[in-house]
């Protein structure tokens, strides 16, 4: 009997924390999935370095300033004198998080240790930190961990849990040549430095909202076993039962190990991903300070990252490097305070904002984030581009928008449109209303519903049928944009296929752009609606690319192949059908109106 009572209580118990588990994920990761921007902080001993070792700049391409003591094969004693540029008296991370506020950043990452070995923080486990090189009696962690407490900034942790260059049982990229640690060797590392120094970590410095691993292939082909990471994993959920844990830690994104995904470094979605997810991203090219940084994105090139992302349902978590005195470089400031400032104006369309299911990269003016709120909903259209012809033109949106408005600054100005089949044609103020990126909101009385087949209308007007926007993409060859041929299909005499809704009555022309590799025509056939369409494709030769270069590519030029009378705006299908047997390069279909 004692035995039933103790199985029954050991399944009650188990299925408890499995419901506990899928019901406590969502409430777990919802704050982060509404945050979507937040700042990383790289800074440690390599800050002070600045990218250059006895005059010598950072080794090889890949000029990541806080790998200078791998790259430039620093002896760990020459590296620790680095601690002393270090210039305590003008140090305060207040200033880290005051700057993160100012930019609308909803979280920080900082580096607790990288892959150097260095704890930034006063660890009792060795005495391998900053403080102690430095011989100051500082705990930077504590006072930004009480900076962010103050300023209600949420907290996380950059851990580099694998790559350690001081520990010598840690790992480190040349044991692949020498193969010189052991798993045994590297467990004594995970037991001794790793899961001490993580337990501190979660125990000493409040809430912490984000263990953030750096390990970016599987645990599978690295020196870790899964039993490892799973300790790590334990710790934090004991510890820390609301901290999320990301994809590096090198587990797959479930809810059980890995709260949500990160991308490669710089690394922007392609298509939407449904769990939560961001990209770990710089302004500059390093992450650590470099003092020869070239690479300063624009700060329109951020807000492309930061809103491509939140269309395609993620977030972005951005690098600042300060530099050894705690200064962040001027050119981060300016691009943060831009940043900063526009979201003041038009969070809305971004914090708890969610992707819509339209194809990614649909629109040639700008990206649609949305939001939902009990039965009724916004669309966002972040323009950065404002179509000269002062009309909008928005594809795929199925339901009727209540209204629409410019968001101009905090007024919003009502704007008349048309919505004609699944084309929203929008009128637009004269200019824009932001230097970067103007915000038109669309408001709906009820959830919105997408055709997300439909190829969307271009600005100025027109269809562009490829193989990006290819109805029947998975029965076809399709191979990607080599940098020389545009993007293309071969066509092996099966349909290809697209929907698209003209807008208005009126006679469209068809131009085809192709590419007949052979001596003799080849006749095409396009089906629009219940129209067929015949015609010829004539041979063509190449174009050189690049002059003097002997780089040449295939010639794609335009053959109109007919018109289309158009008697009533209506959903079409277009089928394109090549009848030679030999290969006919297609680039894209043009339909548009006379
Ligand atoms: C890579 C680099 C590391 C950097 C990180 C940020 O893993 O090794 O230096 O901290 O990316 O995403």
């Amino acid at each position: 009997m004692k035995r039933l009572i103790y199985i029954a209580t050991t399944i009650l118990l188990f299925l408890n924390t499995l419901t506990n588990v899928i019901a406590q994920s969502p409430n777990r990761t919802s704050w982060f999935e509404e945050a979507r921007f937040g700042m990383f902080i790289h800074w440690g001993l390599y800050s002070a370095a600045e990218g250059i070792w006895k005059g010598e700049n950072l080794r090889y391409l890949n000029n990541y300033a806080e790998w200078i003591r791998y790259r430039n094969r620093i002896s760990k004693d020459e590296y620790g004198e680095l601690a002393k540029r270090f210039v305590w008296d003008k140090i305060n991370p207040e200033e880290w998080v005051i700057q993160a506020k100012k930019a609308g950043m909803k979280y920080i990452i900082m580096t607790s240790k990288h892959h150097d070995g260095v704890a930034i923080w006063d660890t009792k486990i060795g005495n391998y930190s900053l403080s102690k090189l430095a011989g100051v009696n500082r705990d930077v962690i504590k006072e930004l961990a009480d900076a962010c407490r103050k300023h209600n900034m949420k907290l996380g942790f950059y851990y580099s849990h694998w790559i350690d260059w001081e520990h010598p049982y840690a790992w480190d990229h040349n044991l692949e040549l020498t193969k010189s640690v052991s798993q045994e060797q590297f467990n004594t590392y995970w037991q001794e430095k790793a899961i001490p120094q993580l337990r501190e970590l979660l125990t000493s410095y409040g809430d912490i909202a984000v263990m953030w691993f750096d390990m970016w292939i599987p645990y599978e082909q690295t020196i870790f076993k899964k039993e490892q990471l799973q300790q790590a994993v334990n710790l934090i959920r004991e510890l820390q039962p609301n901290c999320l844990i990301n994809s590096r830690l090198g587990l797959p994104t479930d809810a059980e190990f890995v709260d949500f995904q990160t991308l490669g470094d710089n690394v922007f979605a392609s298509e939407y991903i449904d769990h939560p997810w961001e990209t770990p991203g710089t302004i500059a090219h390093s992450w650590g300070y470099s003092s020869y940084e070239k690479e300063w994105k624009s700060t329109s090139q951020i807000f492309e990252s930061l809103i491509s992302n939140v269309s395609l349902n993620g977030g972005l978590t951005l690098n600042i490097g300060p530099r050894a005195d705690g200064q962040i470089p001027h050119e981060s400031q300016t691009r943060l305070n831009d940043i900063g400032k526009w979201l003041s104006n038009y969070g809305e369309a971004l914090y708890g904002a969610k992707g819509t299911p339209l194809r990614a990269k649909n629109f040639d003016w700008g990206y649609l984030t949305l939001k939902k709120d009990n039965n009724k909903s916004s669309i966002y259209a972040h323009i950065f581009n404002w179509p000269l012809d002062k009309k909008l033109r928005l594809t795929g949106i199925k339901s009727n928008p209540s209204s629409i408005y410019s968001m101009n600054g905090g007024e919003l100005q009502k704007l008349n449109f048309v919505k004609k089949g699944l084309i929203l044609h929008i009128d637009l103020p004269i200019d824009p209303t932001d230097n970067f990126v103007s915000l038109l909101k669309l408001e709906f009385n009820q959830n919105v519903d997408f055709d997300t087949d439909i190829v969307a209308e271009s600005s100025f007007g027109g269809f562009a049928l490829s193989s990006k926007n290819v109805f029947n993409k998975k029965d076809h060859e399709i191979l990607p944009y080599n940098g020389k041929k545009p993007s293309h299909i071969i066509s092996k005499g099966q349909d290809l296929t697209w929907h698209i809704d003209i807008p208005e009555s009126g006679e469209y022309f068809i131009d085809v752009s192709a590419h007949n590799s052979t001596k003799t025509t080849i006749p095409i056939k396009i089906m629009i609606g219940d129209k067929s369409i015949e015609g010829l494709i004539k041979p063509n030769g190449l174009m050189v690319v690049e002059p003097n270069e002997n780089n040449y590519t295939e010639e794609f030029v335009d053959t109109r192949i007919g018109s289309l009378k158009i008697t009533k705006p209506t959903k079409i299908k277009v089928v394109f059908q090549s009848a030679a047997d030999q290969a006919l390069w297609l680039n894209r279909i043009w339909i548009n109106k006379y």
